[in-house]
């Protein structure tokens, strides 16, 4: 069955409300950070730069990327989709067009990210899509990577 469409859109000046206020499940707040806390990340520090993914004109989830001078992997991080839009294969379509978006990137031939072991969702979604963990740890997170094909 194929999933939905999603289209990441850059988050800047005029559409960042569209993303601010979307929010995980209660139970899920101890994997992530609030994106409003996100947004100031990418605002004010020049590391990370948002995205919101999109169904239509509908935003239904956020992450971020950016690229890590010491090693030169590209990093996602901040992955929520909305509570009220999980479990309709979003988060999947949102992971993939990430990759796809970083793949055309000049110089991007690895993707990186992490999170906390026990976090199990996400973690099946991204060995679904290709990420293996490495051993690295990130404070209480683990790091998975993506090594991407030359093509
Ligand atoms: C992780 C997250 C982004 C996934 O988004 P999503 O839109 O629900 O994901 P999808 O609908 O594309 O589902 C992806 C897979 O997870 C599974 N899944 C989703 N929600 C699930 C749940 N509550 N319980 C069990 N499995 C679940 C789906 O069945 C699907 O598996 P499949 O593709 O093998 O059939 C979302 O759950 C989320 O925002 N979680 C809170 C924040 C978070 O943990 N972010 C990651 C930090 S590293």
């Amino acid at each position: 069955v194929p999933g939905p469409t999603i289209t990441l859109r850059e988050i800047n000046r005029s559409n960042w409300r569209d993303v601010v206020d979307l929010d995980v499940r209660e139970d899920q707040r101890r994997f992530v950070a609030p994106v409003s806390r996100y947004l100031c990340l990418c605002a004010y520090e020049d590391v990370w730069r948002p995205l919101g993914g999109y169904d239509g004109d509908v935003p239904v989830g956020f992450l971020m990327w950016g690229r890590d001078p010491a090693d030169g992997s590209h990093w996602i991080g901040g992955v929520v989709v909305d509570a009220a839009k999980q479990g309709q294969g979003y988060g999947r379509a949102m992971l993939a067009a990430a990759v796809e978006f970083l793949r055309r990137l000049p110089g991007c031939t690895q993707i990186a990210l992490s999170y906390q072991p026990e976090n199990a969702v996400a973690r099946a979604l991204y060995a679904s899509l290709g990420f293996v963990e490495t051993g690295e740890r990130e404070g209480d997170e683990v790091v998975a990577r993506l090594e991407l094909g030359s093509t």
